[in-house]
């Protein structure tokens, strides 16, 4: 069967990488997380003094940098996706709550989208992919094969980042969690340029009360037959 273009599209932290990545190691697709790619820009731009307070970005100093930014992915165990800017590995980095309070910030500025945009599309080639963000399945792949829109009670999700980052050996305040992912819902949601939206054909999956094994068989139930 051909290899399919999967989308998985949705409110933060919802458990769409996770997903996204197991779906891929099922089907050996690539998978990209398109989100990485938006979180190494903002890092780049708080490394470069491009953002300073209160949430403005000198977008023109941004924008000038970007030609210069090369973000890629490797596998450096099974399963997993790791990203690399400018050949360094600043998957840690990216991850932290300071690029958390920025990222949607300049997710918004319309240079950065094309130019991530771009990028994302050069990603398919021949392969099957899986990619998770926002506007997956209505900018980037607007003919995806498969597109998926996930949602969670704001509290599940912030809990659910809350127990990652304390895994990942950071200490963030729950309420800080919880408050910049129902900020970053408003800010991704309400944007001009490819503001997060579930596509009219994509399958709509609430998984406040699914764990990551119910969430993943019902994703499965959507493939096609002949998989
Ligand atoms: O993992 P989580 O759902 O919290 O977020 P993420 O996928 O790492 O994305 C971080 C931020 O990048 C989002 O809040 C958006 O502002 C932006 N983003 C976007 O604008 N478009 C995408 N395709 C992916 C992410």
């Amino acid at each position: 069967m051909q290899k399919m273009i999967i989308a998985i599209d949705g409110l933060a932290a919802t458990g769409k990488s996770t997903q996204a990545k197991r779906l891929a190691t099922y089907l050996k697709y690539r998978y990209i997380d398109s989100g990485a790619m938006y979180r190494a820009v903002t890092w780049f731009a708080l490394q470069n003094n491009c953002c300073a307070s209160p949430k403005q970005c000198d977008v023109n100093a941004l924008i000038a940098h970007l030609p210069a930014l090369q973000i890629t992915f490797k596998t450096i165990e099974k399963g997993s996706s790791t990203l690399f800017l400018n050949g360094e590995n600043r998957e840690k980095e990216i991850r932290g709550m300071e690029v958390s309070q920025w990222v949607s910030t300049v997710a918004a500025i319309p240079e950065v989208r094309t130019f991530l945009v771009d990028q994302q599309r050069s990603m398919v080639q021949m392969q099957g992919i899986v990619m998770d963000g926002r506007d997956i399945g209505t900018v980037v792949f607007p003919n995806a094969d498969l597109k998926f829109f996930f949602t969670a009670q704001p509290k599940v999700r912030a809990q659910r980042r809350y127990d990652e980052l304390r895994a990942a050996g950071q200490n963030p305040e729950y309420k800080v969690v919880l408050q910049n992912v129902t900020e970053r819902d408003r800010l991704d949601s309400t944007r001009a340029i490819a503001p997060l939206v579930k596509a009219p054909d994509a399958i709509e999956i609430d998984v406040s009360d699914l764990d990551l094994e119910a969430t993943f068989q019902r994703l499965l139930t959507h493939l096609p037959k002949n998989h």
